[in-house]
């Protein structure tokens, strides 16, 4: 190694587990215990916990992030003959869901300093799936790398149009838009509990959140085969869509760390913003009246490969996300794209990187400077 710090992890879920390893251990100990792997009391505790952390009505947990999405579709009855409108720069999972039901997932360009939907190209693509003869059905908003959507835009243009909107927040839960909580915005909002994701589990899981009664009692009933009032009374098609009581345990523990986590992350964006504001990289912009929950900090370059590369020689590790926007991917170039273009997509794909994040950088200023030092030794001006 160089002069620079101890080497920084791009994620040290490792730190959090040291942290908090004797509670998960009981919390693991005590599923063992009581033995109800599935729907136990965890699931239904950690759903009351979800509801006041957001302020969501209703908080429904399933398993995964790509379910969560799927189960809010098909509540809404999503399917053939549907335009369901998406970003091309997100990850798959967000196209997935539609694409799996038949619908058809309907590129739209993102905002080039924001990475999210914009509400034009949107507006456009309505247009656009109604000459291919589609039914404009939903729009799913997806809160990038931790920032929430403009989902007032997008909701206005969307309910004028009988549109539907669906928050992907599989990347900014515990983030907020005016006061806000994400799980409070939207039609429905989603989130994921991958491992690395902000609130993240020890496997797979994920939520939504909803408002609704009727969607509520309809998601309840598609996550669990598409029960009725009985177990064995199965009165629609739908998914075996759970998270596990284990994987609850894990959450009730970390998520009482979580707000000091939020914080650190917050806090490592402010040092790199202050040190890296001199650099030659673009960095991220935080819309007023955001919080990110900072899934990811992602900035842009021209010159990435080299960047990349001088911080890798420093021991700082990076990551691409996303290397290639969906509507240019094998399996879904065949689905349309908005008439104006995806150029801001195609761009990013080619331009962004994103920086180590994660609440347990020991000295975040220190690690930041480090990279300013780093990004100034290698800079063509
Ligand atoms: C934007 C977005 N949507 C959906 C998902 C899907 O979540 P999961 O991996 O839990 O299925 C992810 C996570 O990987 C994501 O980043």
């Amino acid at each position: 190694m160089s002069e620079y710090s101890a080497p920084t992890q791009f994620i040290d879920l490792a730190a959090q587990q040291k942290l908090i390893r004797p509670q998960l251990d009981l919390a693991i100990s005590r599923v063992l215990d009581h033995g109800q792997y599935i729907m136990g009391p965890e699931v239904k505790e950690f759903e009351g916990q979800l509801r006041e952390f957001t302020g969501a009505k209703h908080a429904l947990t399933c398993a995964n992030g790509t379910d969560a999405l799927t189960l809010v579709l098909m509540a809404w009855g999503i399917g053939q003959g549907d335009a369901v409108f998406v970003p091309s720069f997100t990850y798959v999972a967000t196209a997935e869901a539609p694409a799996q039901l038949g619908a058809t997932p309907f590129f739209v360009d993102v905002c080039e300093d924001t990475f999210n939907i914009d509400p034009q190209s949107f507006k456009q693509a309505i247009i656009d799936s109604r000459e291919l003869g589609l039914k404009p059905a939903a729009v799913i908003a997806v809160d990038l790398f931790g920032q929430p959507a403009d989902v007032d835009g997008i909701t206005e243009i969307a309910h004028a149009e009988g549109i539907k909107v669906l928050v992907d927040g599989a990347q900014s839960f515990g983030g907020s838009s005016k006061g806000r909580k994400v799980g409070c915005m939207g039609d429905a909002t989603t989130t994921s509990f991958f491992p690395a994701k902000p609130l993240g589990c020890y496997g797979d899981g994920g939520a939504v959140f909803t408002s609704s009664e009727e969607d509520k009692e309809l998601i309840n009933s598609i996550r669990l085969h598409g029960k009725g009032s009985e177990k064995y009374d199965n009165v629609r098609i739908g998914l075996n869509s759970r998270l596990d009581t284990i994987q609850a345990a894990i959450l009730i523990e970390k998520l009482k760390v979580f707000p000091n986590e939020l914080e650190a992350r917050g806090d490592l964006a402010k040092a790199y913003a202050k040190n890296l504001a001199d650099s030659d990289i673009c960095l991220p912009t935080v819309e007023a009246g955001n919080v990110s929950a900072w899934a990811q900090f992602t900035v842009k370059t021209p010159f990435r490969a080299d960047v990349m590369h001088a911080l890798k020689a420093v021991g700082i590790p990076t990551a691409i996300y996303y290397p290639k926007p969906l509507h240019l991917q094998g399996g879904y170039s065949h689905y349309p794209v908005v008439s104006s273009g995806i150029t801001n997509s195609e761009n990013l794909s080619e331009t962004v990187f994103s920086l180590p994040m994660h609440p347990y950088v020991v000295d975040a200023d220190l690690h930041a400077k480090n990279i300013a030092k780093a990004l100034r030794e290698t800079s063509p001006n």
